[in-house]
């Protein structure tokens, strides 16, 4: 994007999720507009509007990357499109793990890193995983069983596969950004439009985020970007300076 509020369109992948609605929200607030991409536009009669065009993909298909992102263009009408990946294959406990595809990370980041860029989608925001933020000891909290529990570890072990493969996609145009809730996401919770950056580790005393602060962040990297190819953490202090 070109630092302009509001000029061009988002393309939002998971967008009937908890985060994607939140950066739908923020992005429409905002002036963007989004083009809301899920995997079966039937089960969200909810999300259009007249900002708002839902259409059918699936984050791990690089030509359905390509095909969600290349309408998000041209609805953008000559306008710079960034791209948000806010998509899970797991949404809570109950769901289980048999399913997940423990490379489900790393094919939505190739189909990401390849569809974008065949589009014409130059800059990425990814949302990340708490658990592979550093603790004290300089290891990923996954590995601290009191940190995160040992059933969850499939999930984490995946979410850091895929971001190792951005780290490592050397060659790619595509500037992207992975923003790591460094606590607790916090559905419903109130907009403050305040947050901070960090970096590999967990920040001390970080306080739970609401999605719709993790959104701003989120939408705020795409208005006017600051970081770049490397993940980071975002998170809200137990209490702010004065
Ligand atoms: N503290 C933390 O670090 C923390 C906490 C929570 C979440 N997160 C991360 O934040 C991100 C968003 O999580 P969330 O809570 O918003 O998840 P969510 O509410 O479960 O939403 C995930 C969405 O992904 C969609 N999806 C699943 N597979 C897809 C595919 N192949 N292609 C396209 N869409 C697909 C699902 O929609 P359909 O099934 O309808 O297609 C669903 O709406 C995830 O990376 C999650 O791990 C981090």
């Amino acid at each position: 994007m070109t630092g302009v509020e509001g000029t061009g369109g988002i393309v939002v992948f998971g967008a009937g999720g908890r985060a994607g609605r939140a950066v739908t929200a923020e992005a429409r607030r905002r002036g963007y507009r989004v083009t809301a991409v899920v995997r079966d536009p039937g089960r969200y009669p909810d999300l259009g509007a007249e900002d708002v065009t839902v259409v059918r993909g699936d984050v791990t298909d690089p030509g359905s990357v390509a095909g969600a992102s290349g309408e998000a263009v041209a609805g953008a009408a000559g306008g710079a499109v960034a791209a948000v990946h806010a998509v899970s294959p797991f949404s809570g406990p109950e769901q289980g793990f048999d399913s997940l595809d423990p490379e489900f990370f790393v094919k939505a980041a190739d189909a990401l890193l390849g569809g974008l860029a065949a589009a014409g989608v130059g800059r990425l925001v990814a949302i990340g995983l708490g658990a592979n933020l550093l603790g004290a000891d300089g290891r990923p909290l996954m590995d601290d069983p009191a940190m995160l529990p040992p059933e969850i570890r499939p999930f984490a072990l995946a979410h850091t596969a895929g971001l190792r493969r951005l780290c490592e996609a050397e060659d790619t145009t595509i500037d992207w950004v992975m923003l790591t809730p460094a606590a607790q996401l916090e559905h419903g919770g109130p907009r403050t439009g305040r947050y901070r950056f960090g970096g590999e580790s967990l920040p001390a005393g970080a306080a739970s985020l609401s999605y719709a602060d993790l959104a701003v962040a989120v939408v705020d990297e795409i208005g006017t970007p600051t970081r770049h190819r490397r993940r980071v953490s975002v998170f809200i202090p137990a209490a702010w300076p004065a």
